[in-house]
């Protein structure tokens, strides 16, 4: 088969990385891709956003099989887009990829069919809004009903801080068009956990559970990120827990999406709060997270193609999904000052130490090819460092080890990745 992945981060370049592994995989693309994606697959200089250049490239190239690892461009219909010129592809439809582009849907749609989520209240005026926080107890959360890069949503302690968050999202516009719509949300507290789902349209197969650290410095201080490491599985995440989420989460939600015309094939990341009232959804993604995938496909057992063409054909029941019986750990390299600014441009040095080690695996994200075969940083996180190992502490202990054989100049870590599970 001929394979076109879309997008270059770390996601993808564990996505890529998986496919590599399957005998079925015979040439495999990258649309834009990284350097390190490119040991795996030749990259094309085209953008995710580019729909039609990317219809294109895979007739000429006669692709078999194309894969979307960004939530931009299946928000924006890619997948239509696709399947209208006749490709096959792995992904939701745009009207299904709203459960992710949409909060407002997602909160309707938990609602109507009873999934457990935080109370909420949808806003489209400020004034409504700001009304309502008068009363309503604190913290409270806000977010902004689009995609928002994962910055979208605000915890607020105080009345004052609420009416500044309404500034922010619904007059301000910091998040654009994202913030027309705005969610009002009760505070939650309790553990997070990411469970990722292969979902075929009417079957669901739950992956193995991660745990993301989305806050930038040590302890869960500073910003929100994007990520700043996982692992996997999460110990939090009990038999208890997850004969739960089958119950009242899972399959309930890709029944809903078919029940409202919009059957949803491809990923569903459930971002979960397990409180004190038993597990809730904090929120849906229509994609694997990054860095959830770094941890979560290395530790799969079967082929990733055979798994994605059954979501696509809709044969998902006849899979057996299974995991290695081990654990993984993935520390995030970054360049320093991320999220709020940093330089890139720096050469990166000891990438050849993980050549040939099957329980190493350094996931490129903002990485390109620099002068004379050098590779340098080229985004805020820069890197993702995992390793495997028998359990979360030989994983944790083998990942940071291997996260000193990597230097460039402004190089940052959290050094607690994983710490809590050991105490
Ligand atoms: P989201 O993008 O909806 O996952 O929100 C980003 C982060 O904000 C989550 O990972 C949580 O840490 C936090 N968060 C979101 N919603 C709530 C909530 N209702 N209560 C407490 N924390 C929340
Ligand atoms: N790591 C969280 C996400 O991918 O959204």
């Amino acid at each position: 088969m001929k394979i076109l992945i879309v997008g270059g981060g770390g996601r993808e370049h564990a996505i890529a990385a998986a496919v590599a592994k399957s005998p079925r995989a015979e040439k495999i693309y990258c649309a834009p891709g990284n350097a390190g994606i490119a040991s795996v697959a030749e990259c094309v200089p085209i953008g995710a956003m580019e729909f039609d250049k990317l219809v294109a490239f895979a007739k000429e190239k006669e692709i078999d099989f194309t894969i979307i690892g960004m939530d931009d461009p299946l928000a924006g219909g890619i997948v239509d887009v696709f399947l209208e010129a006749g490709l096959k592809v792995f992904g939701p439809r745009k009207n299904a990829a709203i459960l992710e582009g949409s909060k407002a849907f997602s909160k309707d749609l938990m609602k109507k069919y009873a999934i457990p989520t935080a109370a909420y209240e949808n806003f489209t005026s400020p004034d409504a809004a700001l009304a309502y926080l008068e009363t309503a107890k604190m913290p409270i959360v806000l977010k902004a009903d689009g995609l928002a890069l994962g910055k979208g949503v605000l915890i607020c302690h105080t009345l004052e801080e609420a009416r500044a968050g309404v500034k922010e999202i619904m007059q301000d516009k910091k998040f654009g068009e994202a913030g027309n719509v705005m969610v009002v949300e009760e505070f939650m507290t309790g553990r997070e956990v990411s469970v990722l789902s292969f979902v075929d349209g009417k079957t669901i197969k739950i992956m193995s559970s991660a745990q993301d650290h989305k806050r930038a410095g040590d302890g869960d201080t500073g910003l929100n990120t994007g990520g700043m490491g996982t692992f996997s599985p999460s110990p939090f995440y009990t038999e208890e827990v997850d004969e739960f989420c089958r119950e009242h989460i899972y399959q309930a939600t890709v029944d809903a999406m078919a029940a409202e015309g919009r059957p949803f094939i491809g990923v569903i990341f459930f971002g979960l709060m397990l409180t004190e009232d038993g597990p809730k959804v904090l929120e849906y993604n229509a994609r694997f997270g990054d860095p959830e995938a770094q941890v979560v496909l290395p530790r799969m057992k079967n082929d990733i193609l055979d798994v994605m063409e059954a979501c696509a054909d809709g044969t998902l029941d006849r899979i057996d999904l299974q995991f290695e019986d081990n654990a993984a750990v993935c520390v995030v390299l970054a360049s320093e000052g991320y999220p709020v600014s940093y330089d890139k441009g720096y050469e990166i040095q000891g990438l050849g130490s993980f050549v040939g080690k099957d329980d190493y695996f350094c996931f490129h994200a903002g990485t390109k090819a620099g002068e004379n075969g050098s590779i340098v940083t080229n985004g805020g996180r820069v890197l993702g460092i995992t390793a495997t190992g028998k359990d979360l502490k030989e994983a944790r202990e083998k990942a940071y080890e291997a996260t000193e054989w990597i230097r460039f100049e402004n190089k940052y870590m959290r050094r607690d990745i994983g710490k809590s599970i050991l105490e």
